[in-house]
């Protein structure tokens, strides 16, 4: 399951065939004989030979093209196996800044090269003031075909990401600094069990944030964090508070059931902004920014190539903030950490998001507006969104499906005024559209929805839309059968088995 062989029609350019391989969480085992735990780490050097006309990059500080088109790569730091990424296709790179360039098919590469033209630099100098040196060289970008599960994989030097991110505005560029974030939270400090993947996820969303704030200022980033509190509602109301996954630390091993939990299964919401919870609790009970930071600097410092347990990041904590310790600030009741690793269910503490209330209120009050009965034309015209970011129409969109469905006509009418959402071309406000569609029973729009799943396969995409169709009317289910059945051969293998397991079907090997 780990190496993805696309025929050329599964690719941009639809010319020749790819191959890639994604390592994380267990999947590296099928690819080359390891230790395939994120407890053990090692360096490594690979030669690989490639049919010409084809290219063969890697996760690597190094490579060489030497005759007979092979490619000789070595890492020189130490890395947990999940973290062998490569890539072997018509790809060509260019630069984008002093240590960084993009590299995608050449009909994508001039879109790759314009979206993130230097800004790139600006982030890793950031991320360096804050967490100490970036130790891997090279921070290289590879835009992957669009069957890609995720939006990011944080494969060192060179992070693969989905060519959605390609919006021509910039707009998702927190999925680029979140995966420079895992250079120190993931990639250098590293969880040392699967259980604990909030280790990388959650110090990583905490870090991400803190670039962005550095960056974009405040208000933007409490807006975008914002969309992860609402994703994370989202995940914990189809699941259920009290789901054994929406706690921190998760059982993997054998016990429960016989063979233990697949860690991939365990992929959702609570690691990432659970997560970021507990970190910034743990910030809030510093109570101030600069020392936190510092901690954190001295929490790379002291565990970097090394792998961890959740143990080991709270000892450090208190050891280095031994007035926070003698408080006891460990177990204040209903904040006790034991409690936050433990205990399923929303995060006892929410970090003050107000800062951002500038972006949400207008956001807010909008869709107010379309919820009511009668529609108030003036009022909503009166309203110019042609202005607002992004993330101001993504969080709004939020605001509107969870109103939703809306009285009888709103959401026609809403498509109507505002082509900039429902004909927008950007991946996160098609999802949130699509979502909206589908839960208005908005046949007249249905087409998008399977147009959006069959342009792209990222699973955090894909899986929402068939959860929504399976659970809506008949008509929406013959959409997800339909859609299932002309593109899961072009779905990341894991994602079919999801998609076949909400669908009813029998999963695949
Ligand atoms: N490391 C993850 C992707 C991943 C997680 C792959 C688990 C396999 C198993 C990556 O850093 C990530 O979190 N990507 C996010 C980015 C987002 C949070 C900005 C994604 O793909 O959506
Ligand atoms: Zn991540």
């Amino acid at each position: 399951p780990q190496v993805c062989w696309l025929s050329p029609e599964q690719t941009a350019g639809k010319q020749k065939p790819y191959m890639y391989t994604q390592g994380q969480a267990v999947l590296n085992r099928s690819f080359f004989p390891c230790f395939d735990t994120p407890s053990v780490k090692f360096t490594y050097s690979a030669t690989v030979k490639a049919p010409e006309g084809f290219t063969a990059v890697m996760s690597a500080t190094s490579w060489e093209k030497q005759k007979d088109n092979t490619f000789v790569f070595k890492m020189s730091q130490p890395i947990p196996s999940y973290l062998i990424a490569l890539v072997v296709g018509d790809i060509v790179s260019a630069d984008v800044g002093p240590r960084s360039r993009v590299w995608a098919e050449p009909c994508l590469i001039e879109a790759a090269k314009k979206e993130y033209d230097g800004v790139i630099e600006e982030f890793l100098v950031v991320g360096e003031k804050l967490f100490g040196p970036y130790v891997w060289g090279r921070y290289d970008i590879l835009f992957m075909p669009p069957s890609f599960p995720f939006g990011g994989m944080e494969n060192p030097c060179l992070t693969f990401v989905t060519p959605c991110l390609l919006a021509g505005d910039r707009s998702l560029v927190d999925v680029i600094i979140h995966e420079i974030s895992h250079s120190w939270f993931g990639n250098l400090v590293t969880n040392a069990t699967w259980g604990e993947f909030w280790l990388n996820e959650g110090f990583t969303m905490y870090a991400q944030r803190r670039i962005s704030t550095e960056v974009y200022g405040l208000p933007y980033t409490c807006l975008e964090a914002a969309t992860g509190r609402a994703l994370l509602r989202q995940h914990m109301d189809a699941t259920g508070e009290d789901h054994p996954l929406n706690k921190l630390r998760v059982v993997i091993e054998p016990g429960r059931c016989p063979l233990g939990v697949n860690p991939d299964d365990t992929y959702n919401e609570t690691p990432y902004e659970k997560g970021y919870c507990f970190v910034s609790y743990l910030a809030h009970l510093v109570g101030n920014q600069s020392k936190f930071d510092a901690f954190l600097q001295a929490y790379v410092n002291r565990f970097k190539f090394q792998s961890i347990t959740a143990d080991d990041t709270l000892g450090f904590f208190l050891e280095y903030f031994p007035e926070l310790k003698e408080k006891g600030v460990d177990s204040i009741p209903g904040f006790e950490f034991d409690r936050w690793l433990n205990t399923p269910g929303w995060p006892p503490y929410l970090p003050d998001l107000s800062p951002g209330q500038q972006l949400m209120r207008p956001a807010e009050e909008l869709a107010e507006l379309w919820a009511a009965d009668s529609l108030n034309m003036e009022a909503i015209e009166a309203v110019d969104i042609m202005g607002w970011r992004t993330y101001q129409l993504v969080y709004f969109l939020d605001q509107v499906l969870q109103k939703s469905p809306l009285p009888e006509g709103n959401v026609k009418r809403l498509s109507k005024m505002y082509p900039k959402i429902s004909k927008a071309q950007n991946a996160e406000l098609r999802l949130r559209w699509c979502q909206i569609v589908l839960k208005n029973n908005l046949e007249a729009e249905y087409s998008k929805v399977k147009d959006f799943l069959h342009s792209q396969g990222k699973q955090k995409y894909t899986l929402p839309l068939y959860r929504a169709m399976w659970g809506g009317s008949e008509a929406t289910r013959a959409l997800a059968m339909e859609t299932f059945s002309a593109t899961a051969p072009q779905l990341h293998i894991n994602v079919q088995n999801y998609v076949k397991k909400i669908l009813g079907l029998a999963a695949a090997e």
